[in-house]
């Protein structure tokens, strides 16, 4: 039950004395109980929400407590103990490529291939990790999360080869200065830069071989680290990684799969090696460090262009199984594939002529074991996308929208992804500043899992260009974390969530993968040119620091009064103007244009006109 004095849009009645319908802002007194039913067969709760608007009491009878509540601000807490953090990875941001032991990992190689090396030194974590954990106390922060390089800690990536102890003392070294320094530690097992070793020796991802290899490596890490860290993360967005690495050649190792085969065989693998370390945390671990070991899953928001279209609805359902499903059915539904993409890849597979599916096929034992093979999701969220039935399949829209669903997801055919021109973008213009579908994901994800356990939303964040003179005025960002932090509190306050930590991407500029840095998501600007990679705080760090130590918007508190005065603008395109020297050349009604001169950015992975020939002419 809640009840406190809030801000909403107002409507009056149409039977009002004034015979209009004013939209007016103001405080008012809402009291809300939490439905005592929810309808769990949709996507939104159905709530009861009585609230006085000046001289009216209007009730709301019905209506999705979601939509009402969807683009205010919702002055509010999260509750003690909630994690604020940041998040980042270990190819991104330590460098020290092939130092003291550490073997090649597949983007090591990858990079090279495609003449890129940024990452190699990266921001220099390796040196200045201590750097980074007082950057977060700077920022008031009390949690981290990082992933661990496979290859610094088991070179050739097999506990055979050896185990590199200059790779298990960096660990303890940024592990103890985190505790000493009273942050949680939040440690990914595999952040996509896998032993290049297995690549060439058995094909990586796509050989059964690497299931056994990754648990023997989780292990490892259980017993080294494990009596510290108490939060482990076995993948972060497989999704990303096999789709990129093994799909479209767009992120390592850099497989162009013209059969659509490659990427389901890597994620069954992926499945079944979580799966595996799971167990292994559960049955070896779990007793004596009490600890818990879940998966960060990513994936886009997905809603109708128009709603009361039946194929527009069914395309924003399936967009949800073929990208979130994929990962989260097996581990939080039923323990295998979405029937879905069973179904529709099995259809097309046999329409190709292929004798099975595509899409590999778990036994009965393993549907067992995969099921409820996590303690906690951590969800990746930044961005939202419209969908609507269409019969035009061809990979580049003509209207310059860059179509991913038809390159991304090869097997839903029949439908088109797009954006609302309204919304807001940041440099990388496939990650649309839509606040909302943090809510929403949520309401589905504990609607189609049944799933009431822990929820941290493990990424989000905006970047800006590499400008020529860095810019610490990233307004930009300061729109964006009130926008989605508030969202959290919403959830919890309004939904009933148990959400339990935000993870801003990202602590400082680091490698975003094939744009190398020129995607800049950092609370710091790292200056690359610098051999000591000094890292200055932007603006956003005062905002974010605000938030995080007092568990979001306390009803008096000054920054929920800014939060209050910036809201609707941050709603706005105006913030994110600094954010692309690009933005005036190729916005074209709102939306800015796929150019064939330049390359575009895709979370994780770079799609360039090379790239999109190559789709066109496949
Ligand atoms: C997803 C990935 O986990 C992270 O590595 C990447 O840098 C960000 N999102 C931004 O693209």
């Amino acid at each position: 039950m809640f009840s406190g004095l809030k801000l909403l849009t107002c409507s009056a009645p149409s039977d009002s004395v004034t015979n209009s319908l004013p939209i007016m802002k103001t405080e008012v007194e809402v009291t809300w109980a939490p439905p005592s039913q929810t309808n769990l067969g949709s996507v939104y709760f159905v709530a009861t929400v009585m609230y006085s608007c000046r001289n009216y009491w209007v009730g709301v009878q019905s209506e999705p407590l979601s939509e009402l509540t969807r683009d205010i601000f919702w002055p509010g807490t999260v509750p003690d103990g909630y994690l604020w953090s940041t998040a980042t990875a270990s190819y991104q941001i330590e460098g020290a490529w092939n130092v003291d032991g550490k073997g090649e990992s597949m983007w090591d190689r990858f990079q090279h291939n495609n003449g890129r090396f940024a990452g190699d030194d990266a921001c220099k974590s390796y040196d200045y990790y201590a750097r980074d954990v007082e950057m977060s106390d700077e920022l008031g922060l009390n949690a981290y999360r990082f992933s661990l390089s496979w290859t610094r800690i088991l070179p050739d990536g097999t506990v055979a080869g050896g185990i590199n102890q200059a790779g298990i003392d960096y660990y303890n070294n940024l592990i103890n200065e985190l505790l000493i320094n009273g942050k949680t530690p939040y440690v990914s097992l595999y952040h996509w830069d896998g032993p290049q070793t297995f690549q060439d020796q058995f094909g990586g991802w796509v050989n059964e071989a690497i299931v056994d290899y990754f648990n023997d490596y989780a292990r490892v890490c259980y017993q080294a680290f494990g009596d510290r860290v108490k939060h482990w993360a076995t993948f972060n967005e497989p999704w990303s990684f096999v789709v990129g690495g093994y799909g479209i050649a767009g992120g390592a190792p850099g497989i162009w799969d013209a059969n659509k085969t490659e990427q389901y065989k890597a994620a069954h693998n992926a499945i079944r090696a979580h799966a595996r370390a799971w167990h292994t945390y559960d049955e070896e671990f779990r007793a004596d460090q009490q600890g818990s070991c879940g998966i960060v899953i990513g994936s886009l928001w997905s809603e109708p262009v128009d709603p009361n279209n039946p194929q527009d609805v069914l395309g924003s359902y399936l967009y949800q199984q073929f990208f979130m499903g994929w990962f989260a059915n097996p581990i939080f539904g039923n323990g295998n594939y979405p029937q879905e993409m069973i179904d529709i890849i099995a259809a097309n597979s046999q329409r190709e002529g292929w004798p099975q599916s595509r899409l590999p096929v778990f036994t009965e034992e393993e549907i067992l074991y995969n099921r409820g093979t996590a303690d906690f999701v951590g969800l990746n969220q930044y961005s939202a996308r419209l969908i609507h039935a269409s019969n035009d399949t061809s990979p580049v829209d003509p209207n310059g929208w860059f179509n991913w669903m038809s390159i991304m997801i090869p097997d839903l055919l029949g439908y088109r992804e797009t954006i609302d021109p309204s919304w807001p973008q940041g440099e990388m213009i496939f990650l649309l500043v839509t606040p909302w579908c943090v809510r929403r994901q949520l309401d589905y994800f504990r609607s189609e899992y049944q799933y009431e356990g822990p929820f941290y939303l493990t990424e989000t964040g905006i970047s800006e260009a590499e400008f020529e003179q860095p810019n610490f005025e990233d307004i930009w960002r300061t729109c964006y974390y009130t926008l989605y932090t508030n969202e959290v509190v919403k959830a919890v306050e309004l939904d009933g969530v148990d959400h339990r930590g935000f993870f801003a991407w990202t602590l400082m500029d680091n490698v975003e993968w094939g744009s190398e840095t020129h995607e800049r998501f950092g609370l710091f600007y790292t200056n690359f040119s610098d051999p000591a990679r000094t890292r200055t705080p932007k603006d956003s760090v005062a905002s974010y620091r605000d938030i995080a130590t007092t568990n979001g918007f306390p009803v008096g508190a000054p920054h929920t009064e800014t939060a209050r005065a910036i809201w609707d603008w941050c709603l706005t395109k105006e913030p994110y103007e600094g954010t692309s020297p690009q933005a005036a050349t190729f916005n074209t009604g709102g939306i800015r244009q796929a150019d064939p001169t330049v390359d575009y950015f895709l979370p994780g992975v770079r799609v360039g006109a090379a790239y999109r020939d190559k789709v066109v002419n496949n």
